[in-house]
């Protein structure tokens, strides 16, 4: 093989009309190949598009023979003059020109690759992931982790600019609790003891506020061992900052200033400020959901007060038990056949409700429902007006003792009939802060409350004394950052006293002795000068997510995991070997 001794001057993707005449080396990997007898093209491929290499009379036989011979992802470099091309092909920013080539170099040859290098391919998943770096050299793969480099550079440069000081975090740490499991990594040296792997860097971030650091930035990668879904790999990258002497607003503002930089830079898109805001409460009420989806309407209406006294146990009876009944109003859901009102039945059903309520108002004005015998005249009427139904709409009810199984319905339902009907805009980016989430929430699975966001969070100034007497009731500095129907970032005001701290652990059933074990660095810390501080973490993947159009998160990440959290191309987890657990100290159980 010739061994390089000219260097590559342009990227394939760059040539253009104005460079005609020049002498040109070019480097990248065969697209394909075409054979036209006296006449030979190559499509040369690399990260910024693809240029056509032209052999033909003029071309030495050599270089000709070289050109018969190579193949679909070979790795070339030619040099040649650029030319106009004879057939232009308008599809293709480089279509004007064509590089005469006049040295080739076969750097590298390639067996027939498993799957075509093409934009939008169809192959499988399982064949995608174990041959990564070939799916990686799509075009769409090489935008999506540029948009991923963009949006991390400009972060950097917007906080950079703010003040905001880079710093690392450790990779072993001590269990934090986030609510996810730990990935845990045993010690050599410490026998029968483990470090875990951050799911956040949520402590130190804390700790470099009460050491003066003032302001706090790192994309940090975070491991959770829980239930990969289209927004969750078990190891993720979170934006992580923090401020010192600042209240919530101070916190949003630098966080809106930030979402219009990026936005602006990456998308060219002007977004609003300031942004929308709604509290828990008023999200739930109105969109089930704390990540509510602002697209498009179909909100959620309470009609408790039209139906308590009537005959229908299956709308009385939740409201007689202090539960909830609430609709929405699908527009153009009138025209859903009954099949498909038959699956939304079945849809909510995955979500907890007993059933679905509907009435359906067709075009031609005929009305059909699912339970309207059992109501009044007046009170059916009631219902359609309360939804503002008209002809062609589809009004769906659920009803059920706990208040969550409805707002968990409904809110699907919406998201579900919205998509089922094309009603969500695209091209639309709706931000919306939740603030004065609950601070705790009853886990049945642990019979305690725990933390709804983590117990570093502070409680509302005004809900300070039902930290003891009615802990349900008690609202947290916390504010979420959602877009378009997904959490952004979740941050809050955080505690930064130990008589605070201690409170919020006691109240999260932990003994004084347990806070101790877990968090007395903390505890102490507080005890040495604490700022007040807060900060916010957001999904580097879901924001690079959003920027290229993609419903999951997997395609913005280089190397992700699957299902299972296995990585198909390197095959981990694996085993090891004896001589490694042993030297940990550690025996497998049987199976
Ligand atoms: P939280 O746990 O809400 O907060 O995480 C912050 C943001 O990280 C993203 N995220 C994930 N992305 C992909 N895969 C996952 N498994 C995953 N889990 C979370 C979400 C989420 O909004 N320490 C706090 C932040 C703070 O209080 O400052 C924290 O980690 O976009
Ligand atoms: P049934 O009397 O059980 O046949 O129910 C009559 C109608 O009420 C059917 O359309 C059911 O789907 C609906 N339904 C049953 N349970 C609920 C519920 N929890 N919420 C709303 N609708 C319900």
């Amino acid at each position: 093989m010739k061994t390089s001794d000219f260097k590559r001057n342009i990227y394939c993707g760059e040539v253009r009309s104005a460079d005609i005449g020049r002498t040109l080396t070019v480097c990248g990997w065969v697209q394909r190949n075409r054979d036209l007898g006296s006449l030979i093209f190559i499509d040369l491929r690399d990260r910024t598009g693809i240029i056509q290499l032209a052999f033909d009379d003029n071309t030495s036989r050599d270089i000709f023979d070289e050109a018969f011979a190579v193949r679909a992802e070979f790795v070339l470099q030619a040099t040649g003059v650029l030319r106009e091309r004879s057939s232009k092909n308008p599809d293709l920013p480089t279509g004007d020109v064509e590089l005469e080539v006049t040295e080739l170099i076969v750097l590298s040859k390639a067996e027939t690759p498993p799957f075509e290098i093409v934009e939008d391919s169809d192959v499988n998943d399982a064949l995608r992931l174990k041959y990564r770096y070939l799916d990686l050299r799509r075009p769409d793969m090489q935008r999506y982790i540029a948009l991923r480099h963009r949006t991390t550079k400009v972060t950097r440069d917007y906080f950079d600019e703010n003040g905001f000081y880079e710093i690392e975090t450790p990779m072993l740490t001590k269990s934090t609790p986030e609510g996810a499991r730990d990935y845990l990594v045993p010690s050599r040296v410490h026998k029968g003891k483990f470090y875990a792997l951050p799911q956040s860097p949520q402590q130190y971030k804390q700790l470099l506020m009460l050491a003066g650091f003032d302001k706090y930035l790192q994309i940090v990668r975070c491991f959770r061992d829980e239930d990969l879904r289209a927004d969750r790999q078990p190891e993720f990258t979170q934006i992580d900052l923090e401020m010192s002497f600042v209240d919530m607003e101070d916190v949003i503002a630098i966080n809106e200033g930030y979402m219009k930089r990026i936005f602006k830079d990456i998308l060219d898109v002007d977004v609003q400020l300031p942004m929308q805001r709604l509290t828990y409460r008023e999200a739930m009420d109105r969109f089930g959901s704390d990540k509510p989806d602002l697209r498009f309407g179909l909100e959620l209406s309470d009609i408790s007060d039209i139906v308590k006294g009537c005959e229908f146990k299956v709308f009385a009876e939740p409201v007689a038990n202090g539960g909830s009944l609430r609709m929405i109003c699908v527009p153009g859901g009138g025209s859903m056949p009954r099949k498909q009102i038959d699956s939304l039945v079945e849809y909510v059903k995955t979500y907890g409700a007993k059933g679905l309520a509907w009435t359906k108002l067709a075009e031609d004005g005929s009305v059909s429902s699912s339970y309207s015998k059992f109501l009044t005249d007046e009170e059916n009427e009631q219902i359609i007006k309360r939804a503002g139904a008209k002809a062609g709409d589809l009004i769906l009810i659920v009803a059920d003792v706990k208040e969550d199984v409805v707002f968990a319905s409904l809110g699907a339902l919406r998201v579900e009939c919205a998509k089922r009907l094309d009603l969500t805009p695209q091209g639309v980016f709706n931000f919306v802060w939740i603030t004065e989430f609950p601070m705790f929430e009853y886990s049945e699975e642990e019979d305690r409350f725990v933390a709804v966001h983590h117990p570093f969070t502070a409680p509302m100034d005004e809900d300070m004394h039902l930290l003891e007497s009615d802990k349900a009731k008690c609202r947290a500095k916390q504010y979420d950052l959602v877009l378009n129907g997904t959490e952004l970032g979740s941050g809050s005001i955080r505690i930064n006293t130990p008589e605070m701290q201690e409170q919020v652990f006691r109240a999260v059933g932990l003994t004084p002795q347990e806070a101790n074990e877990k968090f007395s660095h903390l505890i102490t810390a507080f005890k040495y000068g604490a700022p007040p501080h807060g900060g916010i973490a957001y999904g580097l993947d879901r924001l690079v997510a959003h920027f290229a159009g993609l419903s999951s998160i997997r395609d913005t990440i280089a190397f992700p995991k699957v299902q299972n959290a296995s990585e198909p191309m390197t095959a981990c987890p694996d085993i090891v070997d004896e001589k490694q657990l042993k030297e940990l100290g550690i025996a497998l159980a049987a199976e």
